[in-house]
C-alpha cells in the first residue's frame, strides 16, 4: 500500500506540517508496512508553469530539474494522496497553487479512481473555502474525496489538540479502509464521466497532435477504453 503526502506550506515546521506528520504516523499505526512518501514542497525550487503545453503534447513538463516530474510519477503509482495547504489570503498557498499548475494532473486525470484527503489549517476565517478549492482540484483530476479537515488554530501554536488528534486518527482509518475496498464511488464516477465526455474529450480531440500526452495518459488509466473518442462514434 503506497500513499503520498504533499505539504504545501512554505513553513516547514508550521501547523500544516504538524497535522500532516501526525496523519502519517496515524497511517503507520493503522497499517503496518504502509509505504508513505512525504513531500514538503518548500524543499523544491518549483518553477512556475509557463503554459507551453509540452505536457499536453508529450506527457512531460519542460522543466525536469526541480523534481516535480518525479512527484508526478510517484502520485501516478500511489494508492492514495493526502494534500495539505495552509489558508493564505482565503485560498491555498501560492506554493501549493504553483505545484498544482506544474504537476499536470487535471487534463491527464492522473488521480482517476484514487482516494484523496484534503487538509487545510487556518487562523480565523475561510478555511472551508480553501478546502472547497482543494476538493475541486481533486475531483477535476478524477480523484475522490474520502474526507477533509479544516483545522482552526492560532498562528504558531501547536494544532495537535486531543480533539484534532482523534479526527485525524479516524480519517486515517477511513482512508485505509477505502484503499482496501478499492471501489470507485458512484458520485466520482459520474463526475469524471461528465468532465471527460463533455469538457475534456471535445477539447483534446480537436487537436490530437498537440494533446497526445493527455491521450496516452487516458489510455494508461483505461479511461478511453470505456468511452470511445467523439470522432469515432
Ligand atoms: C500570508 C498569510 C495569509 C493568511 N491568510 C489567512 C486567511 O485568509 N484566513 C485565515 O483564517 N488565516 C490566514 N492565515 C493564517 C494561517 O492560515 C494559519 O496560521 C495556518 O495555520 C498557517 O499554517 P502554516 O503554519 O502551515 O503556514 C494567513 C497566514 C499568512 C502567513
Amino acid at each position: 500500500m503506497k500513499v503520498t503526502i504533499i505539504n504545501g506550506s512554505p513553513r516547514k515546521n508550521g501547523s500544516t506540517f504538524k497535522i500532516l506528520k501526525f496523519f502519517k504516523e496515524s497511517l503507520e499505526i493503522a497499517f503496518s508496512g504502509i509505504n508513505i512518501e512525504f513531500f514538503n514542497l518548500i524543499d523544491f525550487n518549483i518553477k512556475y508553469c509557463i503554459g507551453c503545453q509540452n505536457c499536453y503534447r508529450t506527457g512531460k513538463c519542460v522543466f525536469l530539474e526541480d523534481g516535480i516530474e518525479e512527484i508526478h510519477d510517484i502520485i501516478k503509482n500511489s494508492n492514495a494522496i493526502i494534500f495539505g495547504s495552509p489558508t493564505y489570503a482565503s485560498n491555498v498557498s501560492g506554493l501549493y497553487k504553483s505545484f498544482h499548475d506544474r504537476i499536470h494532473i487535471t487534463m491527464e486525470h492522473l488521480l482517476y479512481k484514487k482516494p484523496c484527503i484534503n487538509i487545510t489549517t487556518y487562523e480565523n476565517a475561510m478555511g472551508n473555502k480553501t478546502l472547497g478549492i482543494m476538493k475541486e482540484m481533486v475531483m477535476n483530476a478524477g480523484g475522490y474525496n474520502v474526507g477533509s479537515i479544516a483545522i482552526k488554530n492560532t498562528f504558531n501554536k501547536d494544532p495537535l489538540s486531543d480533539k484534532n488528534k482523534i479526527k485525524i486518527k479516524k480519517l486515517a482509518l477511513k482512508l485505509i479502509h477505502r484503499i482496501q475496498i478499492n471501489k470507485h464511488p458512484m458520485i466520482s464516477k459520474i463526475y469524471s464521466k461528465i468532465a471527460i465526455n463533455i469538457f475534456l474529450k471535445p477539447f483534446v480531440y480537436k487537436n490530437k497532435e498537440n494533446n497526445q500526452g493527455i491521450i496516452n495518459s487516458w489510455k494508461e488509466l483505461k479511461i478511453i477504453e470505456n468511452t470511445p473518442a467523439p470522432d469515432k462514434r
